[in-house]
């Protein structure tokens, strides 16, 4: 009796969206913490699914991984050092079977945050498995300890547990701000800022020549180190203040200066690499003579990768998606663009 309730099969789903940093974080320390604070919005619709089973059946941890159906080995390693940071939080992981089953609603390693949504997701399903076999009858999810065993996985992830607008990193600027989880910052945020439209430009779908944890670890001797960590304070503080106004302009700026700065640190880095393609390039020039000819509000960011998203507010969605399928759906991929928009909920 005892040996079957052992063998029980544990089973959760769980599901978090990816998230659009604004200003990056982009340099690591200390475990999974960022150099610099760093603020994002997250998306409704680019999200990762995740069914976890368990069963109690092993001395030893296995772990099988399969991504949209098929078996991934190449993500075990990033898993098992997931599953070692989690262990003192969650001890089943010390033993059994694991199977995790996961999708995305978008292109993996597009340079759209995949491995946000998907260790957030991952553990999510990881914490409702560990509450079912501790029955933990506190069914409500603390967010701090969610964002933080999230951040473990990958820093960005700690982003995705959470909706809206989330601050991430130490600053002055916001007195609960913690480089162990992200902050839910919604509440300070213009109504306009509120209701965002993300139309991902994809340009190139196919996997990043150089990962994101490769060029965070090309920021450690990097020559402009420092001036980042005062460039991205700066953009926290005003980025925060714009937020606050509701000020597009000044988001704008702050918005285009984050993404140029964070490929030109990679394109400065020792070995230098670029992730930006051609057309991204041609994107963002159409961008810029398309708001100077029409002053429509509207801005671009780039995450690690040559994708560009739109960012404009819902009031100039009329005026927006023609110039969209007009002049950049023939820059992308397979004419691919993924209409999101930030997700309040
Ligand atoms: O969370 P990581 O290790 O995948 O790094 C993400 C880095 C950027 O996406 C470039 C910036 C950010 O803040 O999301």
């Amino acid at each position: 009796m005892a040996l079957m309730e052992r063998q029980k099969v544990v089973l959760a789903k769980a599901d978090a969206p990816s998230n659009i940093a604004i200003v990056k974080y982009w340099g690591k320390q200390a475990i999974q913490e960022p150099v610099n604070p760093s603020i994002s919005f997250t998306l409704s619709r680019a999200r990762t699914e995740t069914k976890v089973s368990y069963t109690a059946v092993r001395k030893e941890l296995k772990i099988d991984f399969l991504f949209e159906g098929k078996r991934k080995k190449a993500f075990i390693p990033k898993l098992e050092k997931l599953i070692q940071a989690l262990l003192p939080r969650m001890p089943f992981l010390q033993s059994g079977e694991l199977f995790i089953e996961s999708s995305n609603t978008f292109p993996h390693s597009s340079g759209i945050a995949s491995s946000a949504s998907a260790m957030a997701a991952l553990v999510k399903g990881l914490y409702s498995i560990h509450q079912q076999l501790s029955q933990d009858d506190d069914s409500k999810m603390d967010a701090q300890k969610i964002s933080a065993m999230a951040r473990l996985g990958s820093g960005s992830a700690c982003r995705s547990t959470l909706p809206g607008w989330v601050l991430w990193g130490e600053t002055a600027e916001y007195a609960s701000s913690s480089n162990l989880y992200g902050c839910s910052i919604n509440e300070l945020v213009h109504p306009l800022f509120l209701q965002l439209q993300d139309s991902i430009l994809l340009i190139r779908s196919g996997a990043k020549s150089v990962s994101s944890s490769a060029g965070h670890a090309l920021m450690k001797d990097h020559p402009y180190r420092q001036g980042r960590i005062q460039q991205a304070n700066k953009h926290t503080a005003e980025l925060l203040r714009a937020l606050k106004m509701g000020d597009f302009t000044a988001f704008a700026g702050i918005c285009e200066a984050e993404a140029l700065s964070l490929h030109g640190l990679m394109m400065s880095s020792s070995p230098p690499y670029t992730l930006m393609a051609p057309e991204s390039l041609a994107a963002i020039e159409t961008i810029r003579s398309f708001r100077l000819q029409h002053n429509i509000p509207l801005t671009f960011t780039l995450d690690a990768g040559p994708n560009i998203h739109l960012i404009y507010p819902n009031e100039v969605k009329q005026e927006v998606l023609p110039f969209i399928e007009d002049c950049l759906k023939p820059l992308c991929e397979n004419k691919t663009v993924i209409y999101d928009e930030l997700s309040i909920q």
